[in-house]
């Protein structure tokens, strides 16, 4: 049993604290955000994922895990300091390090004991050393400390069982000993342990979003292309995915990535080599496919229904960036609700989970608590979010409650040969010549 405290409790910082308890260590949560810690203690969470409820609930009565918003109190008698504040986009494409830094002075002016200090945030290549300057410096007396980068690969969604189950830990620090300390408290997750140097370690993290939201540019670049030429993306990205060397994973064609990490980390790495007066000429051009996905959608659905969306309804089936999450941050149903309210249409929308965050993002949406409500009397649905209820909707109502059978089908969830059965003017991505 170690005693951990982990700084932030957003979507990273909760999953780590309660997953690190109820591995049987005493865990000790902070966020600055006086109300979040409050709904903690209440057993309130701050995000909405699967399982986490449960967890944490466990995980406290055990006396495992507790929420504080001091640091004093957080850091006493703790041996690892888990950063994992927020690292958002900064207004040139930068990580915005102000929560870091803020952090670690904190972490300086609390800690009364050597201490390792890990960064579980994103942070740019560097920014271990410069948080060993900031602790160095704001520290009011001398105590040792260590900086460790051990970068997190958890998807929202699926976040515990990422955390729990991880396809490796990267661990990186010039401290060896800190480093090896680290990597014991990752031992009982039994996944392949990389120890690098700092900088390395933070690398691998941007490279490795980078690079899956690259493979997903590139297959709805093949979406494309398969349209044009009669083939379907779905057996493609099934046929490729066999050959090990490419894998099925990030080959779903649709309406691109979204979030709170791709569009950050992909542009913050850009920014990092610009900044070295390097010329990222892959990653702008993965950023650009993937926002054009947006604009298309809208373009496919006017096209659906006869050249203009001028006074069209139009119901956005899911809200999320993806399923499972109530995060709205970048997701695609802003920017396609934000084109299809230019182009003249109404909108409604419709999200198992997300309707309160994305209420306040949306105000010009007309929000529904069904789907078949939001459904009737619409010109068109677009699937925006693949949850899967939508897969399980009953077609027959949802086309009898519609004023057109018109469905743009942005996540590919259903067949298009079926959809045609049920009279639907219906079109997927990538879907062969789409009914064309
Ligand atoms: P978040 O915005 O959900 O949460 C950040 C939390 O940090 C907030 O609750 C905020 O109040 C708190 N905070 C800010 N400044 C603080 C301070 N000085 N002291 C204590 N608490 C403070 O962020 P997130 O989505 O959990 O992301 C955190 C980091 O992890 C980011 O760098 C992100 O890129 C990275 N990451 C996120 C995910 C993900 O799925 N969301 C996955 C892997 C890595
Ligand atoms: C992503 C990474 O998958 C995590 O490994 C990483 O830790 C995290 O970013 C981060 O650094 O914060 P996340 O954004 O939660 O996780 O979700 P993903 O499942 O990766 O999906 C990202 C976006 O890509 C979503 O909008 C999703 O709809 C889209 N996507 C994903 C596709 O369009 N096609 C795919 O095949 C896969």
């Amino acid at each position: 049993m170690k005693q951990i405290c982990v700084i932030g409790v957003g979507y990273v910082g909760i999953v780590t604290g309660a997953c690190f308890a109820d591995l049987g260590n005493k865990v000790i949560a902070l966020d600055v955000n006086e109300k979040r810690v409050e709904n903690l203690k209440k057993g309130i969470m701050p995000i909405y994922e699967p399982g986490l409820e449960e967890l944490v609930r466990r995980n406290v009565n055990a006396g495992r895990l507790s929420f504080t918003t001091n640091y004093a109190e957080a850091l006493k008698g703790t041996e690892f300091a888990f950063i994992a504040v927020g690292t958002p986009s900064g207004v040139n494409g930068e990580a915005d390090l102000q929560y870091v830094a803020s952090a670690a002075k904190s972490i300086a002016e609390h800690m009364a004991a050597p201490l390792v200090i890990i960064n579980k945030s994103t942070v740019p290549i560097g920014t271990g050393d410069w948080v060993a300057d900031i602790v160095k410096r704001e520290q009011k007396k001398q105590v040792d400390f260590a900086v460790v980068s051990c970068p997190e690969f958890l998807r929202e969604g699926s976040a515990i069982g990422d955390f729990m189950q991880p396809h490796r830990t990267v661990i990186g620090s010039f401290d060896r000993e800190a480093a090896n300390k680290v990597a014991q408290l990752h031992l009982p997750l039994r996944a392949p342990i990389v120890i690098t140097d700092l900088r390395t370690a933070e690398m691998i993290k941007y490279a490795s979003n980078a690079f899956l939201a690259t493979k997903i540019s590139f297959i709805n670049e093949i979406a494309e292309i398969c349209e044009a030429y009669g083939a379907d993306v779905k057996e493609v990205a099934a046929g490729m995915g066999y050959d090990a060397r490419i894998g099925r994973h990030f080959l779903d064609a649709g309406l691109g990535w979204g979030g709170s990490c791709f569009p950050k980390d992909v542009l913050a790495l850009a920014y990092m080599a610009e900044d070295k007066d390097l010329n990222p000429r892959i990653l702008n051009t993965v950023m650009e496919v993937n926002y054009d996905r947006r604009k298309s959608a809208v373009r496919w659905t006017e096209e659906l229904l006869g050249g203009s969306l001028k006074g069209k309804t139009i119901g956005l089936l899911g809200l999320a960036f993806k399923p499972n999450t109530d995060d709205m941050r970048d997701a695609p149903s802003i920017d396609i609700a934000q084109e299809l309210l230019e182009d003249g249409a109404s909108v409604r929308g419709y999200d198992p989970v997300a309707m309160e965050v994305a209420a306040p993002l949306l105000p010009a949406v007309k929000m529904y608590t069904d789907p078949y409500d939001m459904a009737k009397g619409c010109d068109a649905l677009i699937v925006v979010t693949e949850w899967n209820e939508f897969k399980q909707l009953d077609l027959e109502k949802v086309k009898s409650l519609l004023k057109t059978p018109v469905i743009f089908d942005g996540r590919n969830i259903y067949d298009p040969a079926i959809m045609k059965n049920y009279g639907f003017n219906y079109r997927g991505i990538g879907r062969g010549f789409n009914g064309k």
